[in-house]
């Protein structure tokens, strides 16, 4: 399967610093990597349009942080999937552990927004992961089953346009990053739950997330499961991310 390589941006930048990345990004000709992998970055979402429109022709895309249930209305602070189809972004991620903790979205409302993306022409990086208090407890695949299954029962039978990401939560932001063999058993997992609900999801790109770094992504990269990488930290690097994106 093609390799897919996300930078996550997260609440990081400015459009000073994003105009050095993106220079940076495109020096380093990400788009040679275009036969073995795909690249996307998403910035915060008030610098969409101007991410989406200095990267073009650069081989990169876009995706969001995040996307509402609704196409349109009265929901202040909200940005509906249509005005990101609107402005080129291709991507969204749903349901980062990030957007679950700090603004108690549930496994329903992340489903949701996926099944929203998908109307809107993008496809939802639906985020997947278990806290260390999980992980010893040895709930991680019970936690990441359960994440995953009300992504399965929303969109039903229409799971090949979705990509998911195991981050986790322990391996975000902390350079503990999951061993390959570690990543690859929850992808292992994941990738059995998905085929098993439906035909359509066994091409689903699974990515991994948390810690990952130009020295530890190649390893991770070379899992039969994982199928690229969701990037926090080392996508505000134009060096790192790019070394990252070769990884794979
Ligand atoms: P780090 O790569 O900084 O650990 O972040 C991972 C992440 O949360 C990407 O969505």
């Amino acid at each position: 399967m093609k390799k897919l390589v996300v930078g996550n941006w997260k609440m990081h930048g400015s459009r000073a610093f994003n105009a050095e990345l993106i220079n940076g990004l495109k020096a380093a000709d990400l788009g040679a990597t275009a036969p073995r992998a795909s690249v996307a970055v998403c910035p915060p979402f008030v610098y969409l349009g101007e991410v989406a429109a200095a990267l073009q022709g650069s081989g990169i895309a876009v995706g969001s942080q995040d996307v509402s249930v609704q196409a349109q209305g009265a929901y202040t602070g909200e940005v509906a999937g249509p005005m990101l189809s609107d402005l080129g972004v291709k991507y969204a991620i749903v349901g980062h552990s990030e957007r679950r903790s700090y603004h108690t979205e549930s496994d329903q409302l992340v489903a949701d927004k996926a099944k929203a993306a998908l109307a809107h022409g993008l496809t939802p990086i639906v985020c997947v992961g278990e806290t260390l208090a999980e992980r010893e407890a040895d709930q991680t695949e019970a936690v990441v089953a359960r994440q995953l299954q009300a992504v399965i029962d929303t969109l039903g039978g229409d799971l090949s346009r979705i990509v998911v990401a195991y981050e986790p939560v322990w391996a975000i932001g902390t350079g503990k990053t999951a061993s390959p063999e570690q990543a690859q058993a929850v992808h292992a997992f994941l990738r059995a739950r998905l085929t098993a609900a439906s035909a359509s999801a066994a091409s689903v790109p699974l990515l991994y997330g948390g810690s990952v770094k130009p020295d530890n992504a190649a390893q991770l990269f070379a899992q039969p499961d994982i199928d690229g990488g969701l990037i926090g930290g080392a996508a505000l690097k134009a060096a790192d991310f790019a070394a990252i994106a070769r990884a794979a």
